[in-house]
């Protein structure tokens, strides 16, 4: 049987080993996926149970999807540039770090997108907590050619670090611009709300999208799939928005991890889904 852990700090909530282990057991993998809840201090610890073999695999989570860099051998490109890892792999006897939710992010905006043209959305991304750089990674992979990119937060000093940590993966027409939380800008098709709030139920933003009444092009995505329907969203329905929460980027995230694991490309069922619907 091998061995897999999501860790972070805390960890109660993570529902990462309900996927992972429908899949070991839909796919017949003896595998087995646990949470553990580690102290920073006990990172190189775990790093060395999976350098001797005795774990095969690992999810990375808060507060250490950054922390965990300086002990793995090997970032993959995305990884580095967000200097994020949720997912750690050994190959060859190395551990490398990789970042499964830029790609995940990525793969449901290009569903919403299937039947629209390709071009480059202009982006608001709201927050700038652990998540928004796979979030602003992934817009900058999806937006090759020119496009706008947003960062509005509460404190903007954490916009400004966040951009201070990133700007030199960003070509001048790219870069991100920082605008002060409540002017939201005129010319958005993507917005994106990376904060924690909406996770108690009713809990709402102080941004006013009123101007975004009736455009039905316009996708408002929440990370958070748990309240299904935060008042981010809500508030999108009523004015006739396009919406997505962050339940499929979750499963996708969680998906790719698999593959790298296991080399099975799994399916993303109905039963899988209903998990998360607790
Ligand atoms: P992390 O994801 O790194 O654990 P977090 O505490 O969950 O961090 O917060 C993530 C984001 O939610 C941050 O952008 C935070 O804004 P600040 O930088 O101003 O703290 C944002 N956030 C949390 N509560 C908020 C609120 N009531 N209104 C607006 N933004 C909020």
């Amino acid at each position: 049987m091998s061995n897999y852990f999501v860790i972070g700090n805390p960890i109660d909530h993570s529902l990462s080993p309900l996927i992972h282990n429908y899949w070991f057991t839909k796919y017949k993998i003896k595998g087995i996926y646990k949470k553990k809840n580690l102290q920073e201090d006990n990172l190189e610890v775990f790093v060395q149970s999976m350098r001797d073999n005795n774990v095969k695999g690992a999810n990375v989570t808060v507060p250490f999807k950054k922390k965990i860099i300086p002990f793995l051998d090997e970032l993959t490109k995305i990884a580095e540039e967000t200097q994020s890892v949720n997912t750690i792999t050994k190959k060859d006897g190395k551990l490398i770090g990789h970042n499964t939710d830029v790609t995940a992010f990525g793969e449901t905006i290009k569903d919403l997108k299937r039947n629209e043209n390709d071009k480059p959305l202009n982006s608001l991304i709201i927050g700038a907590g652990g998540v928004t750089p796979s979030i602003l990674f992934a817009i900058k992979h999806l937006n090759n050619s020119a496009s706008k990119i947003y960062i509005t937060n509460r404190t903007k000093n954490n916009a400004d670090k966040l951009l201070a940590e990133t700007s030199k993966h960003f070509t001048e027409n790219l870069k991100p611009k920082i605008v002060e939380w409540g002017n939201v800008p005129k010319d958005i098709e993507l917005v994106v709300n990376t904060t924690s709030v909406g996770l108690i139920k009713d809990e709402s933003l102080d941004l006013d999208f009123s101007d975004y009444k009736d455009m039905n092009n316009v996708i408002f995505y929440d990370l958070i799939y748990n309240p299904k329907e935060t008042k981010f969203l809500s508030d999108a329905i009523k004015r006739r928005n396009k919406t997505i929460n962050g339940k499929m980027m979750f499963l996708l995230q969680a998906k790719q991890a698999f593959f790298k694991w296991t080399n099975i490309n799994v399916e993303i069922d109905h039963e899988v889904s209903k998990i998360l619907d607790k």
